[in-house]
């Protein structure tokens, strides 16, 4: 196939590919490892998708494969134990054995769930990713964490679980609204800021032409998240350590997607764009950075017309909130917040907050 992109993610038995490229959802089974040996196929979608893509469904994969489908409503409200429930039902209800395979065709919040239904139904079936948003083509459908949100916090209920491919198509980035693929800019622009400021500079020169899905260019930008990400999954899959480092901005951000309630008020990416710069200016407040950090994220951002603090999305919080839901985040270790934060681009570094009066007088500044 004519630019097909394949990178292997290793991690011993559990290791798989992605495949990245233009147009190649017409050849799914090909990208699907002992696609035969499968009894039946799921395939799980959302509203959105389902509508916006309909040839896909009624027409590409059908000259393919043979499939039954579930559709779940969209939003981040379906990464809940309501819709975990009710999409496990579903599957059940299909009588399905060990050997059915589902394949999720969706954005993040539908690959978390589905991922986390896969991992719990019968103890273990197969996973296909075929990621629909390029927040999810760059970061959630790879690396094997699942999940859905508690009224505590983000997250907070899941599970890993590896897919056996995943298969990365830009075409279907298309019938993505605006605000939603810039959303997925953030995780690109979090991958050039924690690993590599060579990346980084390439898209200052290119961010532009990334978000107008320039084709190469946005094939290159998803090559190298998924690079990145992938390589640090394969030394770390449990997060342990290193993989911490992909949290960068996320402590804050998931912090701002609980008290907004995962509303549309706010993205989960653009959430991330504002938990980036707090984190940079938490790190310049620490004196871990120079401001020249801050500079270049905001004038990157400013380049492309993405806002990035609280007040572009009216959003207000008080510093006492914002602390609170802090500590519910996952990242929390022995009682102290546990950060990462940003010494220089591509230098994360991170951090136990010893004193959390710091991050309180930071935070009574930031949003005074
Ligand atoms: N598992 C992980 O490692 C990981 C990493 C990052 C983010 N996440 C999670 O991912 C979620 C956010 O993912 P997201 O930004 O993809 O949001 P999403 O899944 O909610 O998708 C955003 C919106 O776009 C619609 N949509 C999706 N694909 C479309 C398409 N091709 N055309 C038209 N509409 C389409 C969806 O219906 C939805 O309304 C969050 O819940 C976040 O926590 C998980």
């Amino acid at each position: 196939m004519k630019n097909l992109i394949n990178h292997k993610v290793s991690l011993g038995k559990k290791s798989y590919t992605i495949f990245i490229g233009k147009d190649i959802l017409g050849s799914i089974p090909s990208f699907i490892p002992n696609y035969q040996k499968y009894s039946k196929i799921i395939i799980i979608t959302d509203e959105n998708v389902y509508k916006k893509n309909q040839r896909l469904f009624s027409y590409v994969f059908k000259k393919e494969i043979k499939f039954n489908q579930i559709i779940l409503p969209h939003g981040e409200k379906t990464k809940s134990f309501k819709y975990l429930e009710l999409l496990i039902d579903k599957i059940l209800k299909l009588e399905v054995d060990r050997d059915c395979l589902l394949i999720c065709v969706g954005g993040g919040v539908l690959g978390d769930l589905s991922a986390l239904s896969s991992s719990l139904i019968l103890r273990g079936i197969d996973l296909v990713q075929v990621p629909t948003t390029l927040l999810s083509q760059v970061d959630s459908s790879v690396g094997g964490k699942t999940g859905i949100n508690s009224k505590y916090g983000k997250n907070l209920i899941g599970s890993f679980k590896q897919p056996k491919s995943v298969i990365i198509s830009t075409d279907i980035l298309t019938s993505l609204g605006k605000r939603e693929l810039v959303s997925g800019y953030a995780e690109i622009l979090k991958y050039s800021f924690i690993k590599d400021k060579l990346f980084f500079r390439w898209l200052v020169k290119n961010g532009k032409k990334v978000i107008s899905l320039d084709s190469d260019s946005c094939i290159y930008a998803i090559e190298k998240s998924c690079i990145i990400k992938s390589k640090i999954v394969a030394i770390d899959e449990k997060e342990k350590g290193i993989r911490e480092i992909l949290n960068f901005g996320h402590t804050f951000g998931h912090a701002i997607e609980s008290i907004t309630g995962y509303k549309h008020k706010i993205k989960h990416g653009e959430a991330i764009f504002i938990g980036m710069y707090l984190a940079i200016k938490f790190s310049i407040f620490l004196k871990l950075c120079s401001k020249d950090i801050l500079f270049h994220y905001s004038s990157h951002l400013e380049n492309l017309g993405i806002p990035f603090n609280l007040e572009h999305y009216n959003i207000k919080i008080s510093p006492e909130e914002f602390l609170k839901h802090m500590r519910f985040d996952k990242k929390v270790k022995k009682n102290k917040i546990k950060l990462i934060l940003i010494k220089d681009i591509g230098l994360p570094v991170r951090i136990f907050l010893e004193e959390e009066k710091k991050l309180s007088n930071f935070l009574k500044d930031e949003l005074r």
